[in-house]
């Protein structure tokens, strides 16, 4: 995977970076169960600031997907809000861009135009230059060279990079990412890491990230929430004050980013513990 020298949102400032501010989300009060289900969170709350990092550790089964699907308004709280810039959140949001837990390309376009379809479908380039983009994101995530590949032809982890290029290549204000890493090799995955802060130090989007890995969620974070065992809600939050801009191998040998790391595991066997 090679990395870019520059993101691609300045690499192709001629189009302009995202015109949109970061957004501001919150949910409040929330109550949620799926039907026919059980009580995934009573009384929920939580809020990110525009720009803000955020990063959802937690158990399996704990209600990280279904807090994203209530932040993207593909679920509506039973009781309670959710809200983006103030709005009740809703997929047609411009605003978002969404990477799901399993990848979902269209099968009929090939990783280049799924990387190109929320450009197309946002107008705002022309042809020639949503092709540039796609392709300069495709570059950021390793694959330029799979662009006219079809999604059965991609690997697992090269599905997942797609999806993310797809999500990142319109610039939303807000990026829903559901462990977007997860079937990556530990050396992708790093790289991508950085890849991804360096994009958000450029276009400075609210970031709500999925993970399972301790060590992610520091590197990325600007605040780390918890969730407990379902409907328990959050069981910690904490910020991890790390300097930016992060280097992986510097930033992993910080003293605070060691102490966090303990910190962390020490909670989250006690979440996994109660859920024994
Ligand atoms: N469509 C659904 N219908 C009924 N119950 C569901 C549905 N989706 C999720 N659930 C239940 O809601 C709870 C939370 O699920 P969710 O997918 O949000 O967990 P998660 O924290 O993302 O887990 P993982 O880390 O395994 O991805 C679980 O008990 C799950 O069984
Ligand atoms: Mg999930």
């Amino acid at each position: 995977m090679s990395a870019l020298s520059d993101p691609p949102a300045l690499a192709g400032a001629a189009n302009g970076p995202s015109s949109r501010a970061a957004a501001s989300l919150a949910l409040d009060g929330v109550h949620f169960r799926h039907p026919g289900g059980r009580a995934v969170f009573r009384d929920l709350r939580l809020a990110a600031d525009p720009g803000e990092f955020l990063v959802l550790l937690g158990p399996s089964g704990c209600g990280k997907s279904t807090l994203l699907n209530l932040l993207a308004g593909f679920l509506a709280p039973d009781i309670g809000t959710a809200s983006v810039n103030g709005h009740a959140a809703s997929p047609e949001m411009p605003e978002l861009g969404y990477v799901f837990q399993q990848p979902q390309l269209f099968a009929w376009l090939s990783a280049l135009d799924n990387v190109r379809f929320g450009l197309k479908m946002a107008g705002r380039l022309a042809p020639a230059a949503q092709r540039a983009k796609a392709l300069d994101y495709l570059r950021l995530v390793g694959l330029e060279d799979a662009a006219g590949l079809w999604p059965h032809q991609l690997s697992g982890g090269m599905r997942q990079r797609v999806a993310l290029a797809r999500a990142l290549a319109p610039e939303p204000a807000l990026l829903l990412a559901d462990e977007p890493f997860a079937a990556l090799d530990a050396i992708s995955r790093r790289r991508m890491n950085e890849e991804l802060l360096r994009l958000w130090a450029a276009l400075g989007q609210t970031v709500v990230f999925v993970t399972h890995d301790i060590e992610e969620a520091i590197f990325l974070a600007d605040r780390i929430v918890v969730l407990g065992r379902a409907p328990a809600g959050i069981a910690c939050e904490l910020r991890v004050g790390l300097p930016r801009p992060r280097r992986l191998l510097e930033t992993s040998r910080h003293p605070r980013f060691l102490a966090l790391r303990d910190q962390l595991l020490e909670r989250i066997a006690h979440v996994t513990e109660s859920l024994a």
